[in-house]
């Protein structure tokens, strides 16, 4: 089914897209990065990793105060709804987290293991620790957002969301097979495949850049530490599969971009930070990966249907509208916070498409 509301070849108009997987931080960085979400955005789903992490409904609440601080400073006059999460840890009380979505100060819970990623030190280490807490979720039907890498040291990282698929994710599904469960930023043919055979259970989401740039891109011919992220980009083929997800129809897989702002200086470093800056140009680069695809009429499931369905929410009633120029987009998507800047996602091909 085709729900675009009015498609020609050149512009597209589609119910305003959300993102179900976003890094906003705080303070000063917050306030420069936070347009260019509430620019396309409906709504996002923000992610709980700062430090401390957003581990209660207090906390969680003062965030998204702050976010909307930030959003009456942004100069962006359209509507953004920052949708929250917590961070499980393995002392987070059951009763706290029903309470918190029951209250709506919090949409699903994020499960970092230990070390998987950028700030996830408090993460879970050994998921019986958190069993009541899934239990509780599953019966109240919260959705489990999942970074799905294990972090064993002899695990090579390239093998890493594939073994928590088959170690990790496939016996808790056979524990817990009512729980909800997002297997977030999919980067790999199994993680297309677990969610196909989810049975409705799970659901992935995809990132712009997973769906552009294999790791030839990142390591070929000079290192490049700004396509550098977690989970890391992968072969071709793995990328040939999130495309074949997203641009399918299919509609357990939707849009979560992971636009994840690190300072330039955290970047190009000897230890350089996880993270690709990619909320300013998301929806060109799906249009374009779409449209490459053959598929421009799928985008809207992707980004505004598929996962406001997953979430249980309304898509947006209002709509954004997609412009294919002549010429390939040039604005200037840099950020400066202090003396820093950070650097935007560079897909490496011309983009045509522009949000209007
Ligand atoms: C994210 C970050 O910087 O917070 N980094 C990343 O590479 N995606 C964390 C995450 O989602 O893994
Ligand atoms: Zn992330």
């Amino acid at each position: 089914m085709n729900d675009t509301v009015n498609s020609s070849p050149d512009t597209l108009t589609i119910a305003r897209p959300d993102d179900w997987h976003l890094h906003l931080r705080d303070g000063e960085t917050l306030q420069a990065v936070i347009g260019a979400s509430a620019r396309d955005f409906s709504r996002a789903l923000i992610m709980p990793n700062l430090v401390p992490p957003v581990t209660t409904a207090a906390q969680a609440r003062a965030y998204r105060e702050r976010i909307h601080q930030a959003l009456k400073g942004s100069g962006v006059s359209t509507a953004f709804t920052p949708m929250m999460t917590l961070y499980l840890t393995e002392t987070t009380d059951p009763a706290d987290v029903v309470q918190a979505v029951k209250n709506g100060d919090a949409l699903a819970v994020k499960l970092y293991p230990a070390g998987a990623t950028t700030n996830s030190d408090s993460g879970v280490r050994d998921i019986e620790r958190v069993m009541p807490v899934l239990e509780a979720m599953a019966e109240h039907d919260i959705v489990l957002c999942v970074h799905g890498e294990v972090t064993t040291h002899e695990v090579d990282i390239f093998d890493r969301e594939a073994r928590f698929i088959e170690t990790v994710l496939a016996p808790l599904r056979r524990r817990l097979p009512s729980l909800r469960i997002t297997l977030e930023h999919i980067t790999t043919a199994e993680g297309v495949t677990a969610v196909r055979e989810g049975g409705g259970a799970l659901a992935g989401s995809i990132t712009p850049h997973h769906l552009m740039i294999n790791r030839n891109h990142m390591l070929v011919g000079g290192i490049r530490p700004h396509y550098y992220c977690l989970p890391i980009l992968k072969r071709e083929h793995h990328r040939e599969a999130l495309v074949a997800a997203a641009t399918g129809g299919e509609r357990y897989f939707f849009l979560g971009t992971d636009s994840a702002p690190h300072p330039r200086g955290a970047k190009e470093s000897d230890c350089g930070c996880a993270g690709v800056f990619n909320a300013g140009n998301t929806l060109s680069c799906l249009a374009h990966v779409f449209e490459q695809a053959g598929a421009l009429g799928q985008l809207e499931g992707f980004t505004s249907h598929n996962g406001a369905h997953w979430y249980r929410q309304q898509p947006a009633s209002d709509t954004l509208t997609l412009v294919k120029s002549n010429t390939p987009r040039t604005q200037d998507l840099m950020v400066r916070v202090g003396d820093d800047e950070i650097v935007p996602f560079d897909p490496g091909v011309p983009l045509y498409w522009q949000v209007a």
